[in-house]
């Protein structure tokens, strides 16, 4: 799947997930401290407790006129004057509705406001972050599959005795001896994939020094790769000939296909151990280092 198109799903889904971050939060809020309507139905359908209490004496129950009559006086100034039955419950006074519980208020639309604005934030974080971490697919740069370019340019660069070097791989391109493929298939490190490059006469190095790191540039008078850093020397096909490096030059795959040569930087194949010398190249002149 293209990684635009994992891009723009992972916006959506975490904006809908803000949305409905928001709009749970906001129905939670607003329903807190009232009644549900079910509860409300239950609760006025419930008829008065007009029974009389078990052992209650029917002589200490007062019956009078005059304590009825104080018995209404008393609902009535608790119902603030609104005449309430006998033994009844008291009519609900109707109060004016709030126009501001109909819609959202001030608060409710900041609060609103301020999430949103964090979620966005926080969508626009992930899928930033998303789109970090995501692997390349079909990437031309360095960490892809590189068109290094033109088979005869390369073999115009490579006779005279100079590397084919391209930047957007950190390449180098050598030749190697296809006489010697025989001894390099049996030194692990070199894999089929790499094995296949060297029977068409190719090798492609990882411009970068096992060592530490630095770049390795090429020695035109040794004919070796020669590292200024901390002396580290590797033959023309990369193998380790000398100083602190733990192996030799680390290896690309490569294919040619229509004339051009095609690297996959994908995948570093890991340099071959000390003391491979499947060419036997020796230093064909001053060192540079
Ligand atoms: Fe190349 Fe140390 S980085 S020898």
């Amino acid at each position: 799947m293209d990684s635009s198109v994992i891009l723009v799903i992972a916006i959506a889904a975490i904006l809908g997930f803000a949305i409905l971050f928001v709009l749970v939060t906001a129905r939670r809020r607003a329903s807190t401290g009232s009644l549900s309507r079910e509860t409300r139905r239950r609760d006025a359908s419930t008829p008065p407790d007009t029974t009389t209490p078990e052992g209650t004496s029917t002589d200490l129950v007062d019956t009078s006129a005059a304590a009825r009559e104080r018995a209404d006086e008393a609902r009535d100034s608790i119902s603030g004057g609104v005449p309430v039955p006998a033994g009844g419950r008291a009519i609900a006074e109707r109060q004016p509705v709030d126009e501001e519980e109909l819609g959202i208020t001030r608060r409710q639309f900041f609060n609103r406001g301020i999430l949103a604005g964090i979620g966005v934030g926080v969508a626009g974080f992930g899928a930033a972050s998303l789109a970090f971490i995501w692997p390349p697919s079909g990437v031309s740069g360095f960490g892809g599959k590189v068109d290094v370019g033109n088979l005869n340019d390369i073999d115009d660069t490579i006779s005279k005795k100079i590397p084919f070097y391209n930047a957007a791989a950190k390449t180098y391109v050598q030749p190697y001896p296809t006489a010697d493929v025989p001894k390099a298939k049996k030194i692990t490190a070199y894999t089929p994939a790499i094995i296949k490059g060297m029977q068409q006469g190719y090798v492609a190095l990882y411009q970068k020094c096992v060592h530490l790191g630095c770049r390795v540039p090429w020695c035109e008078t040794s004919q070796w790769f020669e590292c200024p850093c901390h002396g580290s020397k590797y033959n023309r096909v990369g193998e380790k000939r000398g100083g602190p490096a733990p192996r030799g030059l680390d290896h690309f795959a490569l294919e040619i296909s229509g004339g051009s040569m095609t690297v996959d930087t994908g995948t570093i194949v890991t340099g071959p151990p000390v003391g491979t010398d499947t060419t036997g190249q020796s230093a064909e002149g001053a060192p540079c280092v």
